[in-house]
């Protein structure tokens, strides 16, 4: 399977004609792409853009890649009702990768005086951003002691020619390795690869066991060896088919101010981690892509966690509860707060029993909702009638104080400290409670047809 971005998106436009925009009107760096993208959402429009005119640049800019559903399926190769389901089986089929020589990306390098950042298309998102960032920047690290590597998303925020103020303020893999080596006084060598395959995001995303690599996982979602190959000045590896690879490293013991940017919650924040990237070499392919994510609540940054999230919930309950019917993390809670879940009961206690279980899968989840399995926790008013209807306070709710949760949570403290709330709004399992109104499924038909013919 090809591994490379461009592939990618030339086969969806193959596919799905009109998903995949190519923009040729001039473009500024400043809020344009953003803008654009808000409108498109405005009018439920989620195509591939690919912006061939951009002020001042030569580089192209792609965004809005993992802006649907249908991305996903189609990464996967799978249909859209499908994609739950192959998503979370293949998260755990690992592979290990395989190295590769002579990448693309080694065609342009640049090092030392000839690093310079302003050579990308580097965008500005909001008017109260603090600066042009990089969005789709997927920072690949090595841990400190096993040379085990990670990969994830983390804003970077471009300060000068050769340096970057970076947030991980997700607190997990990258912010342990980084703590890990700063505690040995060491600088953590990093990587930040630009244009790649939405399976390798889908994957960066991932909850796997400690001793497994996110390389690992991204290999089981190609279903084989993810390419990776040899950074220029640092002892890294990146994977090989990335369009821009920005080497660095982060500073130990050396934190700065970093923001505001308009986050997946809605608002601008400025609670970051501030850490200092410090760029060693730019190195891309020739006439690369560079790729960029929407900022905001825009569905390119957040609809990617809120999958993995829904499958990775899909994944954990079922080990525990034989017959969990659909998971829906929705982007109302900013695709990362709420979880809704619907569960066929078989044995008493099974709805509450869900509740941590859905909470240990991934920290920033503070709010979940399970339902039985004749509500569609993909219809948002269906939840809150059964939450209006199913539910007793006193009896039903379920509440963690004071427990880990997202810094950027504005509700939570600086530190991220935040209460949850489970509640079990199925019906009591056992007990006699009325039955849901129901119509025949033929008169259903019936009635379309009626409907259809009188014009409703
Ligand atoms: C588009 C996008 C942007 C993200 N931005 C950040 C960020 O700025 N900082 C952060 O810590 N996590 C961010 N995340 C979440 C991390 O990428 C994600 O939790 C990842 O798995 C962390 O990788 P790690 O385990 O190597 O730390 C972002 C996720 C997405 C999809």
């Amino acid at each position: 399977m090809r591994q490379d971005l461009r592939s990618f998106v030339e086969e969806y436009g193959k596919r799905y004609p009109g998903e995949l925009v190519r923009v040729t009107e001039p473009v500024d760096l400043r809020f344009d792409l953003q803008a654009i993208a808000l409108e498109l959402e405005r009018r439920r429009r989620f195509p591939i853009l690919l912006f061939e005119n951009v002020v001042g640049h030569d580089i192209p800019v792609i965004c809005n890649v993992m802006a649907s559903r249908r991305a996903f399926a189609a990464a996967l190769g799978v249909e859209e009702a499908q994609m739950h389901s192959e998503y979370s089986r293949r998260l755990t089929e690992y592979i290990k990768p395989v190295v590769v020589q002579d990448p693309p990306f080694r065609h342009t390098i640049m090092k030392g005086d000839r690093v310079d950042l302003s050579r990308l298309p580097i965008p500005t998102y909001f008017p109260g951003d603090g600066g042009p960032y990089i969005t789709a920047g997927m920072i690949v690290a090595k841990h400190p002691d096993t040379g085990g590597e990670t990969e994830g998303y983390h804003r970077c925020q471009v300060k000068g020619r050769d340096r970057i103020g970076i947030s991980l303020h997700s607190r997990r893999r990258m912010f342990e390795y980084q703590r890990l080596a700063e505690a040995r006084g060491r600088n953590l060598e990093a990587a930040i690869v630009l244009g790649l395959h939405p399976l390798i995001g889908m994957g960066s995303l991932a909850y796997p066991p400690p001793e497994i690599s996110k390389f690992q996982v991204v290999g089981g979602l190609f279903r084989e060896p993810l390419q990776i190959a040899p950074c220029e000045t640092i002892d890294l590896m990146v994977p090989a088919w990335g369009e821009i690879v920005i080497e660095g490293e982060i500073l130990a013991g050396v934190r700065e101010k970093e923001g505001p940017f308009g986050e997946f919650t809605g608002y601008f924040s400025r609670r970051s981690t501030e850490h200092v990237l410090m760029v060693r070499a730019i190195c891309m392919r020739e006439r690369p892509w560079y790729q960029s994510i929407n900022s905001g609540r825009a569905p390119d940054h957040i609809l990617p966690l809120g999958v993995l999230r829904e499958v990775e919930i899909r994944n954990a309950v079922s080990r525990v509860i034989p017959n969990v019917k659909a998971v829906h993390v929705p982007t109302s809670g900013c695709a990362a707060f709420t979880a809704f879940v619907s569960i066929k009961q078989t044995r008493p206690g099974e709805a509450k029993h869900a509740i941590p279980i859905v909470f240990g899968v991934d920290h920033y989840l503070k709010l979940v909702v399970i339902v039985d399995d004749d509500v569609d926790v993909f219809d948002e008013s269906e939840v809150l009638w059964a939450l209006a209807t199913r539910v007793q306070a006193d009896r039903d709710l379920v509440v963690i104080s004071g427990s880990l949760g997202a810094i950027l949570d504005p509700s939570a403290t600086e530190q991220g400290l935040t209460a949850k709330i489970g509640i079990d709004a199925a019906r009591p399992f056992g007990q006699s409670f009325p039955e849901k109104l129901l119509m025949s499924p033929e008169k259903l038909v019936w009635a379309r047809e009626v409907v259809d013919r009188i014009g409703g």
